[in-house]
């Protein structure tokens, strides 16, 4: 299958309304680039369910704080695209930043309420930059389908939120978090960890688990199922966490007592590196 390599946002647009235009379904995948297993996945569920799958890498800079790691962030384009081939994918959108926001760029999205929280509180604008991105590119591409991690849990809801309040035809699907084969949830972001600070941060999964065992084990105080997280990471004195939350699965508010599901998230700092995971969790037999 040949893959066709764009930087140009209006000749990808022409691109897609062409696949449009001829009724192909548009499976779309945002990415930063770096591919792993786990955007892998996100291509493989696209190429699964559509005719055309669009892959766009751009390491968007309006989402990076101004301390964090937009220049250190790992690029390979080569190494993605031989990736991407593997994997059947079509258009690969692979824009400038001065194409995306060239001079005198002045339009951003701010989705309210989902954004106020955890990743939004410790990342002023990361939430901003990214519902600018991904709208801007949902109307380049207009994917009739779009995959997303849960491992950006967050990120997942404020997509969803934008989609719905701004009325785009687009389905938002999500797709679960891989794993390492020890459990840490994979990241470009891991490539920073020295193999000391990998160790440390499976402190990461392994307080998610402690927090579903106490969930499973019937433990419906959010504080207690919280406590048995803290517990983990704690012990892991290369750790220094950002927050460890149980959520609503939907709203992300924190409830004193746990329903019948809920997310528990993390982000943690490890070294210079800062790691975020989390678990959805339902009761068995729930609806
Ligand atoms: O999840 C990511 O890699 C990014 O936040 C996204 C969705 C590609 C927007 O830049």
């Amino acid at each position: 299958m040949r893959l066709e390599v764009i930087t140009d946002p209006k000749a990808m647009a022409e691109a897609c309304s062409v696949a449009r235009m001829s009724g192909l379904t548009i499976g779309f995948v945002p990415t930063m680039g770096y591919l792993h297993e786990g955007h892998l996945s996100l291509l493989r569920a696209a190429r699964a369910d559509c005719d055309t799958v669009v892959l766009s890498i751009f390491v968007n800079p309006i989402q990076f704080g101004p301390h964090e790691d937009y220049n250190r962030y790992p690029r390979d384009a080569e190494r993605d695209l031989n990736l991407a081939k593997t994997v059947g994918v079509n258009l690969v959108f692979m824009p400038t930043v001065e194409d995306m926001y060239p001079q005198g760029y002045s339009t951003f999205v701010d989705v309210q309420g989902l954004t106020e929280k955890f990743e939004g509180a410790f990342r002023p604008g990361h939430f901003r930059g990214v519902a600018t991105v991904v709208l801007k590119l949902f109307n380049i591409v207009q994917p009739h389908r779009a995959y997303f991690g849960q491992k950006d849990y967050q990120q997942l809801l404020v997509v969803r939120r934008m989609v719905q309040d701004l009325n785009l035809p687009i389905e938002i699907v999500p797709m679960p978090t891989v794993r390492e084969s020890d459990g840490l949830a994979m990241s470009s972001r891991n490539t920073y960890l020295s193999a000391e600070e990998r160790r440390a941060a499976l402190a990461i999964p392994r307080a998610l688990n402690a927090c579903r065992e106490a969930l499973e084990r019937g433990e419906r105080i959010a504080s207690e199922v919280r406590r048995a997280g803290l517990a983990v990471i704690e012990s892991e004195p290369m750790l220094s966490l950002d927050y460890l939350a149980v959520a609503h699965p939907e709203t992300l508010e924190e409830p004193d007592v746990v329903g019948s599901s809920a997310v528990v998230l993390i982000a943690a700092r490890c070294g210079s590196t800062r790691l975020i995971d989390n678990i959805l969790w339902e009761e068995a037999g729930g609806t």
